[in-house]
């Protein structure tokens, strides 16, 4: 709930607000299971979306879905909001739009080969550092060759050609073993099994559609269905990895503003960094360090904050803490570490309030108006202004139908891209091989002795391009590869912040 431009959370000694200003500067929701996590999380997100900013969640259980219906009274809510004093509080409704990988519980959310980039893609397929090191190399071939690599077939593709000319990329680009290139292809069989193919392809998503307001003025909250995807953990951590990415790339610098111009909310959040790379959990830290003067702000949810890099946790500064329990001796020393990191408040102490609180109530502590963390509160969480049940698939179904993105991304187009231009390319390819081993003629005079064309596909590549262009000099498809193949280019560029 909005007060005052602030965010209500609840209640403790006195009202507990989240500053809007201060909300992109990131924050946790930490708790055992069932202390009111998800709770906490709709509330937040109900009150971005009246401020009118537009909020990103993982629905991993399902039960978020509820926010697009008005709550109901009961006798505990009755009891919850008295007891906070809270007298103005009104059940609604919340514009959502439903979104799924899989594209049954929502719209479908794709993105290309090349924009998730080889290193995401790496960890997505489980590959070594060296075989990293080649698909970087593959990739760097496809951009100077033009070729689009939009879905896994292109990828697939590029493998096979590059294994078969091993030998003409090595100047240039240096060694790609067979049994990399192997590795490569069997990994992302692998992917495909698990149905990561659903995953790539066009039309992909436009980032700017997760940003925007409906027609009174209130930010969208775009849930992403993720019960399915979350059987595939990698593939849920990478996912959300790449949306990091894709945000801090596209959006430009805001400098500190009113409020933030989009949230994100991830939950589940230790599987973006479980057993992920030292480099990578860096980059993630750059991103969420750099995304905040985007207007960006960042929100994990977690069991307990010692699942996070001490780096990223330190960037933190809105803190929920729900109850922890702490029966080992790794759970003992995980309190104490989250007690640590509130500024104390000298009625209680934070370690034993931490064991010690019920379900939907926390520790909270944000930042003020100078941006300092407040002393830590003890606090009753409010509850949410929408239904807290999951809804069922009709309604589902017709939220979706009634999106006016609906239809934008309900159909897969498969455009010409590095899949059908290496068809032609080893066609033509094969016609010069044959030509080669044609018998030359008895010659009386002497001529020039034929030369096959060169197979590192330069040529061949520029006359598809070439033709595209004559044929119609405004050819989208031309110029989709002129951008795309640019964009690459700024994106090894950026080097550090490039995932
Ligand atoms: N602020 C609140 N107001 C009213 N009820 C709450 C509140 N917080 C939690 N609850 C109650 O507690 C239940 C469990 O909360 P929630 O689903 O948020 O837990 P969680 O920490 O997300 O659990 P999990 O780790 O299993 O996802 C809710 O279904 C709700 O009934
Ligand atoms: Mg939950």
């Amino acid at each position: 709930m909005i007060y005052d431009n602030r965010i209500l959370l609840g209640k403790g000694e006195q009202q507990v607000f989240l500053n809007p200003r201060m909300a992109n500067r990131h924050g946790l929701i930490a708790g055992a299971t069932g202390t009111g996590k998800t709770i906490t999380l709709e509330v937040m997100a109900e009150a971005f979306s009246d401020l009118g900013v537009p909020v990103f969640l993982a629905d991993v259980k399902g039960d978020i879905s509820g926010m697009c219906r008005a709550g109901q009274m009961n006798e505990s809510l009755q009891k919850r909001l008295s007891k906070m004093g809270v007298t103005d509080f009104v059940f609604k409704a919340f514009p959502v739009r439903f979104w799924d990988v899989y594209g049954q519980a929502g719209h479908p959310v794709r993105t290309t080969i090349s924009e998730m980039g080889p290193m995401l893609l790496s960890r997505l397929l489980g590959l070594t550092e060296v075989q990293e090191g080649v698909l970087n190399i593959v990739f760097r071939i496809a951009d100077d060759k033009g070729l689009l690599l939009i879905d896994m077939k292109d990828l697939r593709s590029m493998l096979q050609y590059c294994a078969q000319h091993t030998k003409d990329f090595m100047t240039d680009y240096g060694t790609m073993t067979s049994q990399s290139l192997g590795a490569i292809q069997r990994a992302l069989l692998a992917l495909e099994n698990e149905g990561g193919e659903l995953f790539f392809g066009e039309p992909n998503l436009d980032i700017f559609d997760w940003m925007q307001c409906d027609p009174a003025g209130k930010g969208y909250v775009n849930i992403l269905h993720c019960v399915k995807l979350f059987q595939h953990p990698l593939l849920y951590s990478t996912f959300i990895l790449w949306l990091l990415s894709e945000l801090f790339e596209q959006l430009p610098e805001a400098g500190d503003l009113e409020k933030p111009k989009m949230v994100f909310f991830f939950d589940e959040a230790h599987l973006l960094f479980n057993d992920a790379p030292k480099v990578l959990v860096q980059k993630v830290e750059q991103v969420v360090k750099l995304i905040r003067s985007k207007g960006v702000g960042v929100y994990f949810i977690t069991q307990s904050p010692s699942d996070l890099p001490q780096t990223v946790l330190a960037q933190l500064s809105n803190r929920v803490q729900h109850a922890l329990r702490a029966y080992t001796p790794a759970e003992q020393k995980a309190v104490r570490a989250a007690a640590q990191s509130f500024r104390p408040n000298p009625a209680f102490r934070t370690e034993d309030a931490i064991t010690d609180l019920g379900v939907g109530e926390a520790l909270v502590s944000c930042l003020d108006e100078e941006g300092k963390p407040q002393m830590v509160e003890r606090t009753k969480i409010i509850c949410p202004q929408s239904s807290m049940s999951a809804i069922d698939d009709n309604t589902r179904q017709t939220i979706i139908r009634q999106s006016n993105l609906y239809g934008k991304y309900d159909r897969t187009v498969d455009r010409q891209s590095a899949y059908e231009d290496l068809q032609q390319i080893t066609q033509e390819e094969e016609r010069a091989r044959q030509a080669a081993q044609q018998p030359v003629p008895r010659q009386t005079t002497w001529q020039r002795p034929y030369t096959p064309p060169r197979t590192t596909y330069t040529q061949p590549r520029r006359t598809t391009t070439t033709r595209r262009t004559t044929a119609n000099p405004l050819n989208s498809m031309a110029n989709t590869i002129g951008r795309e193949v640019g964009k690459s280019l700024v994106r090894g560029l950026m080097g550090l912040l490039k995932f």
